[in-house]
């Protein structure tokens, strides 16, 4: 025989012990990254380990990134990992259609990204942002996570759904986002359809998300009138057979951009400014570059939110050691093979941004702070692709990175020319026990509002 077998290849080598049944559960549980990057130094690229009966393999390092990120839909399926999401999605919304379907409906939020959508969502981040901190008073200490999670919603509810909704923002939408982000858990990763409470009050609030958001599309049809928003964007679109999208489905892709980019837009923006506020030697830096860019002046175009590197490079050395989601995972629909390796169809693949960030031959001294790092000489997440990755990559790459940067771009540039900023305790530990890894709360910072803008 010529060509190998299945049983004559090798298969990943399997980190021995763990619970029985549970595997490894409630260490994943407890502190994911230790046990992960445990597991890559000793046995490098790949390993498998056994988690609640299925069996994962861990992909790390720039080529088994590729490999995971490029393989077809058939063979390693996002859809199948993501149907906890369903529920609040929605029925035949992103993982409940087909891999062309889901890229069909993603493809309609592209108008919604156009440059000037993004020029108009400067503006409406500046507003909010201004507005948010307005609320602070002179000096005090908030809950830096608590405090970008609100502004967040605040930015998402403007340029997602629109001015009408957002001038209505009610406690009501706050307890639906609360029930519905009720319904992601691990059970839910197993079982969302279990008859809890809790999954009944998030399809509950699935039903009254589009109540309310139906009425404003309505209006708009019925008074001509048209949205800087993505609910525009997704009111004019059309599938390839010319059907407009349901009230069900606008509702459904707006929930998937909502949950996709809320939290992990809070999450990059609090660990941003911790880490810039613990390395508070490169705060000159971008107070120079401020000065230069925008001067005295209160309204960031979106040219010149571009041109505000340093700042970016902050952001993207937070991406990098505090990647808000810190394990991206895919069920093996097909055996897949990697490096001489073969995985067998059933288990889950995963790629985990927050231990390939800190691996040592992509990253110089990779556990410290050095924004640096990407400047043009440096570039070190050029030097391979596949190396940053706290936005996935290949064909399911984020389609709002350049939404989320811009949006903690003008946080930051708010915050830091109107308040002085110190932290409050010792030590920032990101919280495990979230599916959006951010800092574990509290997490205070201390500030004072300056007289004039700080330039
Ligand atoms: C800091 C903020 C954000 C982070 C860290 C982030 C991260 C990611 C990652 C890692 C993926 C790939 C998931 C996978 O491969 O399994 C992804 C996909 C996605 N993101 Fe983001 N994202 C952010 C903000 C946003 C925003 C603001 C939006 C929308 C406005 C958005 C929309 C999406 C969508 C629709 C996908 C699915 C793409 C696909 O499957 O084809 N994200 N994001």
């Amino acid at each position: 025989m010529t060509t190998s077998t299945i049983s004559e290849k090798k298969t990943p080598p399997m980190m021995p012990g763990g619970l029985p049944y549970l595997g490894y559960a409630l260490e994943l549980q407890r502190n994911p990254i230790n046990f992960l990057q445990r597991g890559q130094e000793k046995f490098g690229e790949i390993f498998s380990f056994l988690l609640a009966g299925s069996q994962v393999t861990l992909l790390t390092g720039p080529k088994a990134n590729e490999a995971f990120f490029r393989a077809p839909d058939d063979q390693l399926s996002q859809k199948e990992a993501y149907q906890f999401m369903v529920p609040i999605f929605g029925k035949g919304i992103a993982y409940d259609t087909t891999p062309d379907r889901m890229s069909e409906q993603l493809g309609f939020v592209f108008p919604a990204l156009r440059e000037e959508r993004m020029q108009a969502y400067a503006g409406f981040m500046a507003t909010e942002a201004k507005a948010y901190f307005e609320t602070w008073g002179e000096s005090g200490e908030v809950d830096l996570l608590a405090a970008m999670n609100e502004l967040t919603v605040f930015i998402a509810s403007r340029c997602l759904i629109g001015h009408e909704f957002r001038q209505h923002l009610t406690t009501e939408f706050s307890q639906l986002y609360h029930d519905l982000e009720g319904g992601i858990n691990l059970l839910a990763f197993f079982q969302p359809y279990l008859p809890l409470p809790s999954f009944r009050r998030r399809d509950k609030a699935r039903v009254r998300m589009v109540e309310l958001i139906s009425p404003i599309i309505a209006n708009r049809r019925a008074e001509g009138n048209e949205g800087e928003d993505f609910l525009q964007a997704l009111m004019t679109a059309r599938y390839a057979d010319g059907t407009a999208l349901s009230e069900d489905n606008i509702t459904g892709l707006l929930l998937t951009l909502l949950f996709a980019g809320q939290h992990t837009s809070a999450v990059l923006a609090a660990w941003t400014g911790i880490l810039l506020l613990q390395h508070p030697q490169y705060l000159p830096g971008i107070m120079a570059e401020q000065q230069a860019v925008f001067g005295p002046r209160e309204t960031f175009s979106l040219e010149g939110l571009r041109q505000l590197v340093v700042l970016e490079r902050s952001i993207k050395e937070a991406e990098r050691l505090r990647p808000p989601l810190i394990m991206l995972i895919r069920k093996i629909l097909r055996d897949f093979e990697y490096n001489g390796y073969q995985v067998r169809a059933g288990g889950l693949a995963m790629v985990s941004p927050a231990v390939c960030h800190r691996l040592p031959d992509c990253f110089h001294f990779p556990n410290r702070y050095d924004p640096d790092r990407f400047t043009p000489e440096r570039a070190e997440d050029r030097k391979a692709p596949y190396t940053l990755i706290g936005f996935g990559g290949g064909r399911h790459r984020c389609i709002g990175q350049a939404f989320a940067y811009q949006q903690v771009k003008v946080i930051w540039t708010v915050l830091l020319r109107q308040f002085e900023l110190e932290l409050v305790h010792q030590n920032y530990e990101p919280d495990y026990s979230t599916f959006v890894v951010g800092p574990r709360q509290p997490c205070l910072i201390r500030y004072r509002r300056v007289r004039n803008v700080r330039v």
